[in-house]
């Protein structure tokens, strides 16, 4: 029997628990399990760091969620990247990266991957043609998407390039966190692993760090798990308890956060101080088409360019009262940050570098009308 994916949200991987009955997955929060004789582990666990049961029920969930074999909870979201990139690629190997992904993943592949011998090359991921053109056969092990990309919510077409990777004998990664598996599930158009920062919509309160891979490939997944305990970056027992509180609730906070972005969007498509809006549910927005193939709704991130430039765009983030001015995403309240000396200044000066006059929004599930205000008298 298949169900819905609210109903996956709130039941994959949590049935009570068997003992007491408890509704609620409990928090095992133990490093280690008696053995009931030397190599007898009570149902396979005999130490936290390869496998716990909180850990496993919000496993289980985000696969479900996925559409997947295999997912693997992690200490952050650039844990699982890591561990994705030591588990697939050696010395020697290449990627593909998109011109416009999250400051830290560039770090990532540009700062600690390459010293170890990893290449990669910048391509924009909402040209299929340039994504082909950028895949060197033979060495390149992944071409790695966002889609919509952060900051820029530029949109990628999964399954083309899915076709363009695969014919080259690469894997396709998707980073799904600003969509979330409510909106999009790359694993169903032809992606091979899926990253997760889940510290953004998936655990949804901005009250914990966590990431996660997905894969409906039982082989690739069990080389990631095995990766997963060789190297330790696992997601601790009470992270994964309150992602999973936060995931039961994913599928109604992202359609307030879709309802709220697509207003908040609206509203700044028609003020003067604002030079371009950059949201995918836009009909003018050059990805609308392919976003709405591939995605439910067009998700709660909307970023804008301000008129009068960079101290515009600075004045603007610090002058708004309900939006929140931080780092990060996905949470039920709003945030407001400038990415250029924010959540991207490790991108400076390089092919990753964002127009200096840009503001992202995270648009959260308050009263709309208040969000509007808010922006209205930021905005002046
Ligand atoms: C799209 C995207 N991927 C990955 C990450 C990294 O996740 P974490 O901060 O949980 O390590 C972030 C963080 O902002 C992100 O926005």
């Amino acid at each position: 029997m298949t169900y819905g994916f609210e109903t996956l949200a709130i039941h994959a991987g949590q049935k009570p628990e068997p003992r007491t009955g408890a509704v609620v997955p409990p928090i095992f929060q133990t490093s280690t399990y008696a053995q009931d004789g030397v190599g007898a582990p009570r149902e396979g666990y005999e130490y936290s760091r390869s496998g716990n049961p909180t850990r496993d029920a919000l496993q289980q969930c985000l696969a479900a969620l996925e559409a997947g074999h295999t997912a693997l909870a992690f200490a952050s979201g650039l844990a699982a990247e890591d561990t994705l990139l030591r588990t697939v690629c050696q010395p020697g190997d290449h990627v593909v990266i998109p011109d416009d992904a999250y400051g830290g993943t560039y770090r990532l592949f540009a700062r600690v991957a390459q010293r170890w011998g990893v290449s990669w090359t910048a391509a924009k991921v909402s040209d299929v043609d340039a994504v082909r053109a950028a895949i060197e056969p033979g060495r390149t092990k992944l071409v790695w998407l966002e889609t919509p990309t952060n900051p820029l919510l530029g949109i990628a077409d999964i399954a083309a390039l899915a076709t363009v990777a695969h014919d080259a004998g690469a894997r396709l990664v998707v980073d799904n966190t600003f969509a979330s598996p409510y909106l999009q599930q790359p694993l169903v158009l032809g992606a091979d692993v899926v990253v997760h920062s889940t510290t953004k919509y998936v655990g949804g309160h901005s009250d914990v760090v966590g990431g996660a891979l997905v894969t409906a490939d039982a082989e690739l997944g069990a080389e990631l798990a095995y990766h997963q305990n060789a190297m330790g970056a696992i997601n601790g027992p009470f992270d994964a308890w309150l992602t999973l509180r936060g995931v039961k609730t994913l599928g109604v906070r992202m359609d307030r956060h879709c309802d709220n972005a697509e207003r908040v969007a609206e509203f700044l498509t028609r003020h003067k101080a604002v030079a371009q809006v950059l949201y995918p549910g836009l009909p003018d927005h050059p990805g609308h088409e392919t976003a709405a193939k591939q995605m439910r709704r067009f998700g709660g991130m909307v970023s804008f360019r301000a008129t009068g430039g960079e101290a515009h765009a600075v004045e603007i983030c610090n002058r708004t009262k309900v939006f929140v001015l931080a780092e990060s995403l996905g949470g039920v309240e709003s945030l407001i940050e400038h990415p250029g000396r924010m959540t991207h200044a490790s991108a400076a000066g390089s092919p990753l570098e964002v127009p200096a006059d840009l503001v992202r929004l995270s648009v959260g599930i308050e009263t709309v009308d208040d969000l509007l205000a808010d922006l209205a008298q930021a905005l002046g």
